[in-house]
């Protein structure tokens, strides 16, 4: 089951066909992993290249190739690489190209991820590009959204915190606005609001949205996505310690509540750990669902699915 494209760069590129077709993956990815792995990509080599910190994305890439038989290189921190030294991001995807079969790299630069797949020889995988995206998150949020609610058309979701910087909520939009009746609440700081790239996608396609900055009238629907207020990408230190604890969910705020609370993690304080024990906590169940996802991205990118 190949998807229509050689790189993987932002979930505008995905249809509502591949995120059903990629979802069908999962589903036996989900048992490879449940029996501790296969021989499927045995031979592969994924070059995983982390130019900014990162716990889950990184090892659950490095897992998932594991899980599927193959082997991992690695490169990490900007100081220790040749882009360093002045090295374009270019020709370090031309050099990796010789050694790997297939490419995952997180960058500090919006764009980057565009720059290395329009040289990269092998597929190339966006694993987060500054405050521009993250679709393999998304479409670990995606698997998660139906895991826990059993559907995709007709989720009411609400985003919360920084949803000007947080890369998975505007990755996450793309992909969820590709089904039916989908409606989005999204509450942050003024200064913290969707950016017109994503509203201008709702508008587009008639997808219903409303902004509050009011957490406590936005709590109901299906999803209630928190997000970290996103310190690196603050110019203004003393602006991000005035915003940084705009939001946190604590547990009497779901008494009674059927919402599943999601977050991409890390989290700081947003999410109270009195969620950790409710059913409602599905954000370590992602953790988990981000591996299967990322099994069935690097079989479907390598032919192999
Ligand atoms: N969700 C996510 O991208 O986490 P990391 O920054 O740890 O990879």
């Amino acid at each position: 089951m190949p998807l229509p494209f050689k790189h993987l760069t932002s979930t505008k590129q995905l249809s509502r066909e591949d995120m059903d077709a990629i979802l069908a993956v999962t589903k036996d990815m989900e048992i490879v992993l449940e029996k501790g792995g296969t021989d499927l990509l045995e031979g592969k080599v994924l070059a995983s290249l982390f130019y900014e910190p990162s716990t889950r994305t990184r090892l659950s890439f490095e897992t998932a190739m594991h899980r599927l038989g193959g082997s991992v290189i690695t490169a990490d921190g900007l100081q220790f690489s040749s882009l360093y030294k002045g090295e374009t991001i270019e020709d370090t995807m031309m050099v990796v190209s010789q050694y790997a079969d297939i490419i995952a790299m997180r960058h500090p630069e919006q764009g980057s991820a565009d720059r290395a797949a329009s040289v990269a020889e092998v597929p190339f995988i966006n694993a987060g590009d500054g405050p521009g995206q993250h679709p393999t998150q998304a479409i670990l949020d995606m698997l998660t959204i139906f895991k826990e609610r059993g559907k995709l058309d007709g989720i009411k979701i609400t985003m919360v915190g920084d949803l000007m910087y947080g890369r998975t909520v505007h990755s996450l939009s793309f992909l969820l606005g590709l089904y039916n009746d989908v409606t989005f609440t999204l509450v942050s700081p003024e200064e913290l609001k969707m950016p017109e790239k994503v509203t201008s996608f709702f508008d587009e396609k008639g997808i219903a949205y409303t902004e509050t900055e009011n957490i406590e009238e936005a709590l109901d629907g299906d999803i209630v996505y928190m997000t970290r207020i996103q310190q690196e990408r603050f110019a203004d230190k003393s602006e991000y310690d005035r915003l940084k604890n705009s939001y946190v969910l604590e547990a009497h705020h779901l008494t009674g509540k059927d919402i599943t609370v999601m977050h991409p993690l890390p989290r700081l304080k947003e999410i109270s750990t009195d969620v950790d024990r409710l059913p409602n906590a599905a954000y370590f169940r992602e953790v988990r669902n981000g591996v299967i996802a990322r099994m069935a991205l690097l079989a479907m990118l390598l032919g192999k699915a």
